[in-house]
């Protein structure tokens, strides 16, 4: 990593403090920067479901560190792992980080060989990063403005991001000198959360709102798309925040290039394709209110699918930290992750 894309890497959401887990509250970014303590693992679940922690990456890790908190407390294990399972059903990062936990206990981990193994998810989550910002930021062209959609940064991850971990080395090395963030209506993962670490680094940032990002395409502003993801199929059909999908389409109409950056726990092999995804749908008050204020008439209905599926032939490029899948298909995605 260059110096000047490792001085925009200072932010670490998911803490372990040696006894505890330090969550930042992403539910109260970027009016307030309050830290929350966690103590057990239903409480780490709790704050799985609650958003406190979100983005693939950090749920998984965040997990790990729930299934440390179970054993240090003795609770029953089975439990412990089906209940941090079952707090959100698209990314799979949560299953995959449960499973090597599981995995370390079933080959009889102490509490210290767990917190070993919960830091390692957490480190390699990181070192994947950095690998993965220096390869999506080869693909575009000096001088590119970008878009990105929902929060796949820093807060998302152990650090750095994915798509903004592309998007820091791309600024650091001259590739992109303007980048646009979609709000990412209902959360406002977008607006809250990348506009946070983007203006905190320094990075030329504009917010639009979702509707916007068609007519900005066609402007010529935009080269590339940049997003993260939930859960990559075994085809490279790809799970991410709402609203990805018709970015994919536009962009593909307009010309502009659709990249996916996610590490290789993101990707689910024994998905054939984005069809047997799970898509997580939440409760529609998060809909019809904003920030706890309700805005719809009482009594109107509303439907919340907080994912959606991007189909392969959309995406030009998916950059994971084992390399690059350009126009993924599924004999390109075995070559790099066999089934
Ligand atoms: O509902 P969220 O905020 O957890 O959704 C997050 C996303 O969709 C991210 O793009 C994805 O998890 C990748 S994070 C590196």
């Amino acid at each position: 990593m260059t110096n000047l894309a490792s001085a925009h890497d200072t932010i670490r959401a998911v803490q372990w403090r040696g006894d505890h887990l330090r969550l930042l509250d992403q539910r109260l970014l970027p009016t307030e920067e309050q830290w929350l303590e966690y103590r057990d693992f239903q409480a780490v679940t709790q704050a799985i479901k609650d958003l406190v922690v979100r983005g693939a990456p950090a749920i998984g890790i965040a997990a790990a560190w729930g299934v440390v908190l179970a054993a240090r407390h003795g609770a029953p294990m089975e439990q412990a792992l089906a209940e941090l399972r079952a707090a959100r059903p698209t990314a799979v990062n949560l299953m995959w980080a449960l499973d090597r936990m599981k995995a370390c206990l079933a080959a009889g981990a102490d509490t210290a060989a767990l917190e070993r193994e919960a830091q390692a998810i957490q480190d390699e989550d990181l070192a994947a990063n950095h690998h993965m910002g220096e390869l999506g930021a080869a693909l575009i062209a000096p001088g590119s403005g970008v878009m990105t959609h929902c929060n796949a940064g820093a807060l998302a991850t152990s650090g750095y991001g994915t798509a903004l971990g592309v998007i820091r080395a791309g600024v650091a090395a001259g590739r992109i000198n303007q980048v646009f963030a979609g709000e990412t209506r209902p959360w406002q993962q977008g607006a809250r959360l990348t506009m946070w670490e983007l203006v905190r680094d320094g990075i030329p940032a504009k917010l639009i709102a979702d509707s916007a990002a068609s007519h900005l395409m066609k402007s010529g502003a935009v080269k590339w798309v940049i997003v993260g993801a939930d859960r990559i199929a075994a085809n490279g059909d790809t799970a991410n925040k709402i609203g990805t999908y018709q970015l994919a389409i536009a962009a593909r109409h307009h010309g502009v290039k659709f990249m996916v950056v996610a590490p290789s726990s993101t990707v689910d092999m024994a998905t054939a394709t984005g069809d047997d995804i799970d898509i997580e749908l939440r409760d529609t008050a998060e809909l019809l209110s904003v920030a706890g204020r309700r805005t719809v008439v009482e009594g109107a209905q509303a439907w919340n699918p907080v994912f959606d599926v991007t189909p392969a032939s959309l995406i030009d490029a998916i950059v994971t930290e084992r390399g690059v899948i350009e126009q993924p298909t599924l004999a390109r995605m075995r070559a790099v992750f066999a089934a």
